[in-house]
């Protein structure tokens, strides 16, 4: 970590986890928490709570959670870092000067490094566009239509002929040969030896959301194979989360984005006044563009091309953006390719015009699947129906799904009455009746099924954040050591430690972590749903069940472990074990 805990303490502190979270989530206060509606899954009733006690959130919808740290680091996309940098900013906290550690170091310096060699070709081959041996290159781009001035915005260049130029160029500015492979600008193989990858070629640099090079794609100006050729993937250049044109888009103030499939399409988009469009970097939309997308608006127009592998893009487009929480609309380009010649042939009114005329996501997808059918006889339209009605079945909200059922009865004129008799039947028949909670994936992952004992274990340590006046009782029989699964074992180690001199601070533990998939699992074992109970009663004998249930699974795995010669160690388990069996042998009191 880059600096110290007292610091990352202060800064927590000093940022309200209620008041931060506020200024993106409307939250209502109920009991002791506050609730709202999820900003990282799509939902209709409030199940993400924020808890000042703990200075944590968790959503139990999708199992997002952790401290103000993860929050930012989730909805912002930040690095911890950067999360806490933003966060003493906020609260007026001066930080020191980074302690970096030497592969932090390392780490951040490489980025930078990285950044700054893309900058440098960026430059580079703007220069060469600009030169008299760039000259084919430039009359290309103007040829296909676009000024000085969008040529500029977009800092497109030229990659020259000679084979190790850039390279050679970028050495003579000072970088290590092993920086610029790092960033993806050069190949070797035998026969060449080293050589720039990029080779007469009109090169688009790709902008990350602060305008910085992150790598770049070239097209050839003939008919060569491939068309692009795009920089790989590097510790600087992540495809599924960076888009296109973003750099510009984000400063919209339309309250959608056009997404497109090309570097050109976003161009001349932006050229024809359309500065909200975007494209996804030569790879199908990921659920990371999703989220990405979802930072800025709500609503995305898809603007792909308009052959057979465009629509199939679409249609796969539309449920990933759905599941963001973002609606589709889908524009068609006909008879023209994509937005580009389309903008070229009919001009920027005419594709406002297809803007204002585009299709409901959903309703593009029957329009496509009705081809397969055949309308006029009654077979093939009540297949259609059938499989229409299964698609139906995706709407969880009653409201939304009848509103979509009754669009769709009237475009295919069946009852609305009938086609929701028909959606109810074919939800039966793929078991789907009555849907249980199921856990919706957030950006490709989902919530972990779990068995009981590690229940056992989450609920302990909820119940030791929830109520710490039970931890002398609790550490009588549990140690940190009988929580078998390795994150709950770090988990217990600190918690006891806090416990132990009463500075109980949850939120203080997730900062032992740095990934945000550790901080979503901790902040789980401190949001266990524990059942109401009434009574003391039956709250000592719950926890007292608990109690023996992790401690037995805890001798269980001591027993596996076991020498099978150590026939004493045997037998003091089986003791350890033996006392638990016993009802009333934990003195459990409220
Ligand atoms: P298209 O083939 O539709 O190209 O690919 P385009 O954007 O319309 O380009 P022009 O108008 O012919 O110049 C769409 C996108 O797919 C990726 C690129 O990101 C491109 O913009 N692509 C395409 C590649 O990465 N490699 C390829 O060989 C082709
Ligand atoms: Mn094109």
């Amino acid at each position: 970590m880059y600096y110290s805990d007292e610091i990352i303490e202060e800064v927590r502190f000093k940022n309200d986890i209620v008041d931060v979270i506020s200024g993106y989530v409307r939250l209502q206060k109920k009991g002791s928490s506050y609730f709202g509606l999820c900003p990282f899954h799509n939902e209709k009733s409030a199940s993400f709570s924020v808890s000042r006690q703990k200075q944590m959130y968790y959503c139990f919808g999708c199992g997002a959670g952790g401290n103000v740290f993860t929050f930012l680091m989730e909805y912002e996309k930040m690095s911890f870092t950067e999360a806490v940098q933003a966060l003493a900013e906020r609260a007026g906290v001066e930080l020191p000067k980074i302690d970096y550690s030497q592969e932090a170091k390392e780490k951040a310096g490489l980025k930078a490094t990285l950044l700054e060699i893309n900058k440098e070709a960026a430059r580079y081959f703007y220069a060469q566009l600009k030169s008299r041996r760039g000259n084919h290159a430039y009359t290309y781009l103007t040829d296909r239509g676009l000024l000085e001035d969008t040529i500029k915005t977009f800092g497109l260049g030229y990659a020259g002929k000679s084979g190790d130029e850039l390279y050679r160029y970028l050495r003579s500015r000072g970088y290590s040969q092993e920086h610029i492979r790092k960033a993806g600008l050069i190949n070797t193989d035998e026969k060449h030896g080293i050589y720039d990858k990029f080779w007469n070629r009109v090169m688009f640099p790709i902008m990350d959301v602060n305008s910085r090079v992150i790598g770049f794609g070239g097209r050839v100006m003939g008919d060569a194979k491939p068309k692009y050729l795009n920089s790989p993937e590097t510790v600087i250049f992540d495809k599924s989360r960076n888009l296109y044109g973003l750099h510009r888009a984000r400063t919209t103030k339309k309250p959608f984005f056009l997404l497109c499939e090309g570097y050109m399409d976003v161009i001349s988009l932006h050229q024809a006044g359309f500065t909200n469009a975007v494209a996804s970097l030569g790879t199908a939309l990921t659920a990371g563009h999703a989220g990405l997308i979802k930072r800025y608006v709500h609503e995305v127009y898809l603007t792909y091309d308009s052959d057979e592998a465009g629509t199939r893009a679409a249609l796969r487009a539309v449920p990933i953006l759905k599941e963001a929480g973002i609606s589709t609309k889908v524009i068609r380009m006909e008879p023209y390719k994509d937005p580009d010649e389309f903008i070229k042939n009919l001009g920027a009114e005419e594709f406002e015009n297809r803007i204002q005329a585009a299709k409901n996501g959903f309703l593009f997808g029957l329009e496509v699947l009705e081809k397969e059918y055949d309308l006029d006889s009654p077979e093939g339209k009540t297949s259609f129906l059938k499989e229409a009605a299964r698609r139906l079945i995706s709407f969880e909200e009653e409201l939304e799904r009848n509103n979509y059922i009754e669009a769709v009865a009237s475009i295919y004129k069946v009852s609305t009455d009938s086609l929701k008799k028909l959606v109810a039947k074919m939800a039966v028949q793929d078991g789907l009746a009555a849907p249980a909670i199921r856990y919706k994936k957030t950006e490709g992952r989902t919530v972990k099924k779990e068995d009981g004992t590690l229940t056992s274990q989450k609920v302990l340590l909820t119940w030791l954040i929830d109520m710490p006046e039970l931890f002398y009782q609790i550490k009588k029989y549990v140690a940190p050591s009988d929580f078998t699964e390795e994150l709950y074992r770090t988990v217990a180690e600190i918690l006891y430690e806090q416990l132990e001199t009463g500075e109980l601070s949850p939120a203080q533990i997730l900062d032992h972590f740095t990934e945000e998939e550790e901080h979503r699992e901790v902040a789980s074992l401190f949001n266990t749903r524990i059942q109401k109970l009434s009574t003391e009663e039956e709250k000592e004998r719950a926890l007292e069940e608990v109690i023996i249930r992790v401690k037995n699974n805890s001798i269980d795995r001591r027993m596996q472990a076991l020498n099978p010669a150590d026939i004493s160690g045997f037998q003091k388990l089986v003791e350890e074990k033996g006392k638990l069996q016993s009802p009333g042998t934990l003195h459990i009191s409220f």
